[in-house]
């Protein structure tokens, strides 16, 4: 029996960062060694051309994802990892599923309202996007969608169109399902009510910063008042938080984190926590791959997510009636 398939994917708008190592890159690869599943990994070029770019930089900016994709250990022997905009079928899905997404759904989409917020013209890129992610999905028949808690609401809508598009047009798309991982909100060092983000450089842990800079970080992190280094989201949310990547960076649970630090102070549980990290991520600054090899890895996943792309199209195309 074929494996089920399970489908993710970044932006490549810049650094990828800790929230996108634990929330979502560290999970697939568990996932994909548990063999359990039929993996792809898209690096998402047309959705991060919704903010502002410099096209010099995205060509480095995708061959960035691929070589953290592969350092945090997503193999391509036993994933396809494809860039989107190789796939020609997944805008085109895209088209078909905005003739049955109603605006309003759009518009209650909480990235969107955060990603506009204050600005005084908007692209409709930015409102659109979670249809092109639905394509992304159903496009490949995904059943499982590991993704940090921030793409929640777009799988919901994903799942929503179809159903709508099942109901109207028979059955073509399965319904996906997302996977999280433990650590599917990571939130920034200094306030632990906001996500950590990119858009706030000194306050995200980079996958590729020096060591120096992880160190200076963590230290200046957020931690709350008192000096008990305990899980308590409501009262303590910034040693809370601490606490969530250390347990997700060294495997040490937090019940046996909170028993180590017992009577310690913050001090030395930053300074345990920046080493735990400085190590972890050494993978992520030391990877070398060249651009050759990225490149014809993207070229070999591209290769057979289009044969599954054009087939799968072919059946949209017929439930709508558009083959003449
Ligand atoms: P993107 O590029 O913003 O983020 C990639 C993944 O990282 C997760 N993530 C986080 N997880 C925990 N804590 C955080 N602070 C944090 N910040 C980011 C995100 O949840 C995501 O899983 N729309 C998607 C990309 C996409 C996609 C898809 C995903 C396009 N098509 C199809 C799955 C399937 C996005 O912009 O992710």
């Amino acid at each position: 029996m074929s494996k089920p398939i399970l489908i993710s994917g970044t932006q490549p708008d810049g650094r990828l960062h800790l929230g996108n190592y634990l929330g979502a890159i560290k999970n697939w690869v568990e996932l994909q060694n548990s063999e359990k599943y039929e993996c792809y990994f898209i690096i998402v070029d047309y959705h991060s051309l919704t903010v502002d770019f410099n096209p010099t930089e995205k060509k480095e900016e995708v061959l960035g994802v691929v070589r953290a994709y592969l350092a945090a250990g997503i193999d391509p022997k036993k994933s396809k990892i494809f860039v989107q905009s190789r796939i020609p079928e997944c805008t085109e899905l895209a088209w078909i599923l905005n003739t049955i997404t109603p605006l309003g759904e759009l518009e209650r989409m909480t990235q969107f309202k955060e990603k506009s917020e204050n600005k005084e013209s908007v692209n409709t890129g930015l409102l659109t996007y979670p249809i092109l992610m639905a394509a992304d999905i159903l496009l490949y028949d995904a059943r499982f969608v590991p993704v940090g808690e921030d793409q929640l609401q777009h799988l919901e809508l994903t799942r929503t169109l179809a159903r709508k598009f099942n109901n109207k047009f028979g059955k073509t798309f399965i319904e996906p399902r997302a996977i999280l991982s433990k650590a599917s909100r990571v939130m920034s060092l200094d306030n632990p009510s906001k996500k950590m983000s990119k858009s706030h450089p000194e306050t995200c842990l980079f996958l590729d910063d020096p060591p120096k800079d992880i160190e200076f970080k963590i230290k200046r992190a957020v931690t709350d008042s008192g000096s008990e280094v305990k899980f308590d989201l409501e009262k303590k949310p910034g040693v809370s938080n601490l606490l969530l990547i250390y347990e997700a960076l060294s495997g040490i649970t937090i019940p046996k984190l909170e028993k180590k630090y017992a009577g310690k102070g913050y001090g030395q549980f930053k300074s345990n926590l920046a080493e735990v990290a400085i190590k972890t991520l050494a993978t992520f600054r030391e990877s070398k791959f060249s651009d050759k090899k990225l490149k014809s890895i993207l070229t070999n996943g591209a290769e057979k997510a289009k044969k599954i792309a054009s087939s799968k199209m072919q059946v949209i195309k017929n439930r709508l009636g558009l083959r003449v």
